[in-house]
């Protein structure tokens, strides 16, 4: 079995948003030893991030922009954080758009935007990161699905989302069977209503507590309660685990 390396890093799409589960996830792993790279639309923003984590955790961290629904700029992004971090064993792949359009008026260009981002990124950036990965016989892959594609909707956004976000779901088993014995995990973390501003915006009291009464405990989760779902997927000692869907959703799904 290969060796879990001491110096490792995670890259993270969709890491830039300040109020997002990617930057919070970012300095979450930070503090615990991961070094950081991160891709997201905006270059700018994406190095910005990259800065204050550097500072705050003295870890190595790089930035690079990319819309991952283009898988040539995708790849470049790659190889520019690839050229300035320790071996890449993790990706978490987070970038993603909300879409509140109802079916019947969901235009091609609205079912392309989503499917897009949501689904044809998350394959660009694991294509690109396992290759990297089988060649040194580890890798870390998480991706984020949604309560929204096990429930049929119910939340903020509606089908083409959802769509998207369900095959997420089966593409990740779909890699994680076939790259198996080359020593990489892949794993869904799906969560419920998280309190960010993807649904719309900055959510009020009102909406929070719409959500949180239909799950099961009393509140909608926070961007830390996916990064510690996200650590422990990336990390050396769940090396035994996946395939699998976790569910951080204050128990909105049980099956
Ligand atoms: N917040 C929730 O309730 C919730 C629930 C279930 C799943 N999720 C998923 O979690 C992930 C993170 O969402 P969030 O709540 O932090 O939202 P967010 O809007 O704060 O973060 C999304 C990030 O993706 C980036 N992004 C968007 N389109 C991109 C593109 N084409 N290329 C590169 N980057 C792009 C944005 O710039 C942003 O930084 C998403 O995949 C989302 O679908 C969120």
């Amino acid at each position: 079995m290969t060796e879990f390396p001491q110096s490792r890093a995670v890259i993270l799409t969709g890491a830039a948003s300040p109020r997002g589960i990617g930057r919070a996830s970012a300095h979450y792993l930070a503090e615990r030893g991961w070094n950081i790279g991160i891709i997201d639309l905006d270059a700018e923003s994406a190095r910005a991030v990259a800065a204050e984590i550097a500072e705050q955790h003295g870890v190595i961290a790089a930035g690079a922009g990319a819309n991952v629904a283009d898988e040539a700029q995708v790849r470049a992004a790659f190889d520019e954080l690839e050229a300035a971090l320790p071996q890449i064993v993790g990706l978490v792949n987070l970038a993603g758009v909300s879409s509140p359009v109802p079916y019947l008026e969901v235009t091609a260009d609205e079912w392309d935007r989503v499917i897009g981002v949501n689904l044809n990124g998350v394959h660009y950036a694991t294509r690109r990161a396992v290759e990297s990965m089988v060649k040194n016989g580890v890798g870390r892959v998480v991706n984020l699905s949604s309560v929204s594609a096990q429930r049929g909707g119910g939340t903020f956004s509606k089908t083409a989302y959802s769509a998207a976000k369900a095959g997420v779901i089966g593409f990740s088993r779909s890699v994680a069977r076939e790259l198996g014995h080359d020593g990489i995990t892949v794993n869904v973390i799906s969560p419920g209503p998280i309190d960010t501003d993807i649904m719309g915006g900055t959510l009020t009291d009102e909406r929070k507590e719409a959500m949180a009464a239909d799950g099961v405990l009393s509140r909608i989760g926070t961007p830390r309660d996916i990064a510690a779902a996200i650590a422990y997927l990336i990390s050396e000692d769940a090396g035994f685990v996946t395939g699998q869907t976790l569910n951080v959703d204050g128990g909105l799904y049980m099956h």
